[in-house]
């Protein structure tokens, strides 16, 4: 979850960290803190909050060597103490992931007299680190020997007082290597590595070392291995505001853009080009007995309106939550196709998932919009959304992106299993190639939305109700104005509204209906009545009469994936109207790389 960055260079390495530092804040924004290591000791800077916060404390702290953090706090309050990196004694760490077994390594460390100082567990590392240095062990042979009393998924980058070195290790959690004329360099993700001409990804019990002309990586065994190096991805310019106020609502309008990118690689407009999504899958996609998509948040709600298509289509389907999904035996998986869904592709929750449904057996498809991730190398089929970054929180377009990808996809194993007749493959190619077009339409309602956010923004509470596809589409309007306005809200199946959830509607409760045609449109509308006879504000997005905001309508099998778009402006005005941090929301973070 957080991210951690670290450089050994032949100049200052200050610059370099803290433009590091504010590319992985997306990791987690509760803390940040820098440590320089040279012939004086150890220096560390922290500050709570922002790396803005960080910046304006560092000062004339310096050195050719150090490593900084970014925090998600799991372990401990988000407070400068609490903020990494670690000290103990001569030793001082960035950490990212959880450290299971921290409360028995207290309790012995703490025995032989170590004191701690922080409530993190990662302070066990550090103490592990300095007593291994004491012993007289290298950097190196410190942290491959912490490393292994560690429990937990972890990435750890540590420098030690009086080395310009840097050691480090990966297990479970992203950690990437690179090297470049002005020295080395470790990072949780490229976008952190900036400074490097050829970045490698670690892998699992990777350790190293780095040093301004040196990057040295050992295997689990401890045999010193090259990883392939590469050229580091094109600098993310698009990662600029480009004139709009958030990048959620930059993100928000470049939908139609990200929506084609996604979608046209695998279709010309009449067909589904199964032959794009890689050797053995028009076989996997025919053999599979069920699908199972896993995924969290607004993934997982793209996978549950993918389940409707996936079972149109002849494909039995569930969708999971990765954190559930792990600890529930599932004996389909064995014949199944699992379709794993992260917009990071990093997210500890949906990887686990992915790992449990293969280990029984599975196939596995990762759709992700990060096609370096640990999803994406895991999987035998991978399919990129190529959504370029997204830096909200809030999934915006990468959400969009996924639930076309996943029609494509529901469409393809439809066609490898004889279940797509013709006609309905060419009316739905066609929906998905105008799809960009009718995107754009869609954001033309925002006028008509921040009318109605300034209602929505006044309510302690919003219900959002839909029926089929819809519905899960309730659930992520529901998330999103959540996640950046901080109103509670609920998604519900129309349908169910009147089993319970019925009982919250009065005067002071807002109700945003998904109301699109097609042959639930009755029943939808019943449901809007009972909302309205009890008294309940109707927001209406599609056919509703009065106080309606008409979503155009291209064909029942995108609708779903249009509706994504007014219902994100909804809760981006809402939040703009009441001032919150819509790109950064509070206690969140973009990725979520604990269990
Ligand atoms: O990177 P992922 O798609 O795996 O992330 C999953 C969720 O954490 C994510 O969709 C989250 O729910 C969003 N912040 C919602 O806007």
């Amino acid at each position: 979850m957080c991210g951690i960055v670290g450089a050994v260079m032949h100049g200052q390495a200050r610059r370099f960290l803290l433009r590091g530092l504010s590319a992985l804040e997306y990791r987690g924004y509760d803390s940040a803190g820098i440590a320089f290591s040279d012939a004086r000791g150890l220096r560390r800077v922290a500050a709570a909050g922002r790396v803005d916060a960080l910046r304006r404390k560092l000062k004339n702290a310096a050195g050719n060597a150090g490593i900084g953090h970014t925090r998600w706090a799991t372990h401990g309050a988000p407070t400068e103490k609490n903020a990494h990196p670690v000290v103990a004694g001569n030793a001082a760490v960035v950490h990212n992931g959880i450290i299971e077994n921290h409360a028995e390594l207290r309790a012995e460390l703490s025995a032989v007299g170590r004191i701690f100082r922080t409530e993190t567990d990662t302070e066990t590392a550090a103490h592990l680190l300095d007593t291994a240095l004491l012993e007289g062990d290298d950097i190196l042979t410190a942290v491959r020997k912490t490393a292994a009393k560690l429990r937990g998924a972890f990435a750890l980058a540590v420098i030690a007082a009086g080395r310009a070195e840097i050691a480090f290790a990966r297990n479970g959690s992203a950690l990437l290597a690179g090297t470049g004329e002005d020295g080395a360099f470790v990072a949780s993700d490229a976008r952190a590595l900036s400074g490097a001409s050829r970045i490698a990804v670690l892998e699992d019990g990777d350790c190293g070392v780095l040093r301004a002309d040196e990057l040295k990586i050992t295997d689990a065994k401890g045999r010193t291995v090259s990883r392939r190096m590469r050229p580091p991805p094109a600098a993310v310019s698009s990662a600029q505001l480009g004139g709009r106020r958030h990048f959620m609502e930059k993100e928000i309008f470049e939908q139609p853009r990200a929506a084609a990118a996604a979608v046209n690689p695998f279709t010309d407009g009449k067909r589904i080009l199964t032959g794009r999504f890689g050797r053995g899958a028009a076989a996997a996609f025919r053999e599979a007995k069920t699908a199972v998509i896993v995924a969290c948040g607004s993934s997982h709600h793209a996978g549950m309106a993918a389940r409707y298509w996936f079972r149109a289509l002849g494909l039995p389907c569930r969708a999971e939550i990765g954190s559930e999904y792990r600890y529930c035996p599932d004996p389909e998986a064995k014949d199944a196709l699992a379709i794993a869904v992260s917009q990071s592709g990093e997210t500890a929750d949906t990887l686990s998932a992915a790992r449990a449904a293969k280990a029984s057996g599975a196939k596995l498809l990762a759709l992700v919009n990060a096609p370096d991730s640990a999803l994406a190398r895991e999987a035998d089929f991978v399919m990129p959304a190529n959504s370029g970054p997204e830096i909200g929180v809030a999934s915006t377009k990468c959400f969009t992106a996924q639930l076309a990808q996943l029609l494509v996809l529901a469409l393809a194993c439809g066609k490898a299993r004889g279940c797509l007749p013709p006609r309905i493959e060419s009316a739905a190619a066609a929906q998905l190639v105008s799809l960009p077009g009718a995107l754009r339409r869609a954001l033309m309602l925002e006028n008509g939305i921040k009318k109605w956010a300034r209602e929505l923004s006044a309510a302690r509470s919003v219900l959002y109700i839909g029926r089929g596809a819809h519905y899960p589409l309730a659930l992520e309007g529901a998330l999103k104005l959540k996640e950046i306005s901080y109103i509670h809200a609920e998604g519900c199946a129309a349908g169910e509204l009147k089993h319970g959830t019925l009982a919250l509607v009065d005067k002071h409760t807002p109700v945003v209906g998904l109301a699109p045609g097609g042959e639930l449109a009755a029943k939808t509308a019943a449901n809007l009545s009972e909302v309205a006879a009890r008294g309940g504000r109707l927001f209406v997005l599609g056919e509703g009469g009065q106080n309606a905001l008409p979503v155009p309508d291209c064909g029942e099998w995108i609708s779903p994936v249009l509706y994504a778009a007014p219902l994100q402006l909804l809760a981006y005005h809402v939040a703009l109207r009441k001032g919150e941090d819509i790109d950064k929301p509070r206690n969140l973070a973009k990725s979520v790389t604990v269990e």
